[in-house]
This record gives structure tokens, C-alpha cells and sequence, in this order.
């Protein structure tokens, strides 16, 4: 039996533009998803009804060369849909978990690699930015420029609030809204790239232990996300309440509906965010995808 387990991700900065080659700026959340893999020889296999673990499963079984009925079971505290890279920390433990249970177990960058393609059979369209999160955990900055790892000097430390509403929008059909907008707006177009402008700020503050800084940036990312089309009355409601209590908020992810990420962490603001949320938590940093058992 093999155990692994993957966390959730959040966007700082940089959704949607990242869809188009621009970097984002995210971080691993300390929530995750647990995959139990065991392999079952003489019975057929038995996991949950998603594209995600199937594609998974397939992919495992293609690299160790080894079809053994497997028995999967999936464990998250992850909200669904909801910009919190549900469906990218299902897929890396998914991958970790498989790889080592049929004795061929996949380096880090072989699970980043995977999950993402995972995503795109299951999605269509999908950057690496939440697989690759979900993996290499910590801080990450994702686009075609480049895609590593931050090191952020205190970032260990640093909190982040999240809030849900409760609800969740198809990504497939929030990038699509998008990318009709850039093909009959040029405005649309430069603020993309005015987005990713934003994130090469991000990137250079962060690693300089700047994580205060962060706060204005995401502010104004929530503006022109917003102008995008992709927030929503629940989502700015959020962001509102965490600014009104002194912080600076975005949605993550997606959008339409789903997740709010706030900093700083203070009582204050994680407060304000749950009087307008299903739910809020104080996010801390996470660990990528790590073996369990
Ligand atoms: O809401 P999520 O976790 O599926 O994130 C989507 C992020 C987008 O930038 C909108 C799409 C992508 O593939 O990066």
C-alpha cells in the first residue's frame, strides 16, 4: 500500500494571464488531498469516479509498465472547483502514490510534468501552474518565461487568509469567457499582459522577504481580473470585507465563484472574510507532494 498526499495552491498573482504565457506567482495551501493506492491482483479495479484519478492511474501504470488492478481511494480537504487547485493536488498524489505502489516511483519533476498532462487530457486547456505548485509546494513562479521554485526570505512564516463562498465555476469555461474577450478587445489584451507585469513585480518583492508588498499588487490584480469578467458579487464581497478590516485580497484561480486569498492574516480581516464567506481559514505555506506511508 502506498499513501501520498498533494496540497491545494493558490494564485498571489497572475491567473489567467499565466493561460497565456504570462508568470504567475503562487503558493502550496496547507490543505490537501490524500491518495491510498493498493495494488489488488485477481480483482478489478476500484476508485472514484474522476477523470483525474483515472488519467492518473493510466499514466502511473504506462510508466512502470505494470497494469496490476489497483484499488485507489482519495481523501481531501480541498474545496471542489473552487481555485484552490483541487483537481491539481489530486492528480500529483495520485501519480506519487501509483508510481511507488507499481515499484517504479516518479521523481518530482516526472509528477509536475504528468499531473500537468493529466489536466490537459481531462481539461483541454490548462497551464502548469497549480500541478507544478501542488508538486514542488512552497512558493512558485509558473510561465513560459520561466518556472522554478521561490526562495522568499521569512516566507515560511508568512499567513494567508482564505475564504470561500461556498460555490465553483468550471475553469474550461472561465478561460474560454476570457480568451473571448482578448480576441474582440485589445484592451483586453494589455491587461493580460499588464497582469503578468504585475507578477515580475511580485516575483522581485518576494525574494526580497517583501511579502507586505505583495498586498498592494494583489489589489490591483483584483482590479483588472475583475475587468476580465471573472470575478463575481460573492467574490468581491469578500475582497471588500478583508480591505474594509485593512487587508488586500484577490479571488484565486478561475473565478465566477469559489475562493478569496487576503493577506495579512490578521484577526481583523480573517474575521471580516468569514462574515462574508462559507468558510475562511488562515492558509500557511505547504510542503509539495510527500509520501504518507
Ligand atoms: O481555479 P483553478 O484552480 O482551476 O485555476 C485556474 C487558473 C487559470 O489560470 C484560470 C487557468 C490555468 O490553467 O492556469
Amino acid at each position: 500500500m502506498a499513501r501520498s498526499s498533494a496540497p491545494g495552491t493558490a494564485f498571489l498573482l497572475g491567473e489567467h494571464a499565466v493561460v497565456y504565457g504570462e508568470p504567475a506567482l503562487l503558493f502550496a495551501v496547507g490543505r490537501r488531498a490524500t491518495v491510498t493506492v493498493e495494488t489488488k491482483s485477481g480483482e478489478e479495479d476500484k476508485m472514484p469516479d474522476s477523470a483525474y484519478v483515472r488519467e492518473a492511474v493510466g499514466r502511473a501504470r504506462e510508466h512502470a509498465g505494470d497494469d496490476t488492478p489497483l484499488r485507489v481511494e482519495v481523501e481531501s480537504d480541498i474545496p471542489i472547483g473552487a481555485g484552490l487547485g483541487s483537481s491539481a493536488a489530486v492528480s500529483a498524489a495520485t501519480l506519487h502514490a501509483a508510481s511507488r505502489e507499481l515499484g517504479a516511483p516518479m521523481e518530482r519533476e516526472k509528477v509536475a510534468e504528468e499531473a500537468h498532462a493529466v489536466e490537459l487530457d481531462v481539461q483541454g486547456a490548462a497551464s502548469p501552474a497549480d500541478t507544478y505548485t501542488a508538486t514542488m509546494g512552497g512558493y512558485t513562479v509558473v510561465g513560459d518565461e520561466e518556472k522554478r521554485r521561490l526562495d522568499v526570505p521569512g516566507g515560511a512564516d508568512a499567513r494567508f487568509v482564505v475564504g470561500w463562498d461556498g460555490g465553483s465555476a468550471p475553469t474550461g469555461e472561465m478561460v474560454e469567457g476570457v480568451s473571448r474577450l482578448v480576441d474582440r478587445n485589445r484592451v483586453a489584451d494589455d491587461i493580460v499582459e499588464s497582469i503578468g507585469d504585475l507578477s515580475r513585480m511580485g516575483v522581485e518583492r518576494a525574494e526580497t522577504g517583501d511579502t507586505d508588498a505583495l498586498g498592494a499588487l494583489m489589489d490591483m490584480n483584483q482590479g483588472l481580473l475583475d475587468a476580465l469578467g471573472v470575478s463575481s458579487s460573492s467574490l468581491s464581497r469578500m475582497v471588500w470585507a478583508a480591505r474594509d478590516a485593512g487587508g488586500h485580497a484577490k479571488l484565486t484561480g478561475a473565478g465566477g465563484a469559489g475562493c478569496v486569498v487576503a493577506h495579512p492574516a490578521a484577526d481583523d480581516v480573517l474575521s471580516a472574510v468569514e462574515d462574508e464567506a462559507e468558510e475562511a481559514f488562515v492558509a500557511r505555506v505547504a510542503e509539495g507532494v510527500r509520501t504518507e506511508e
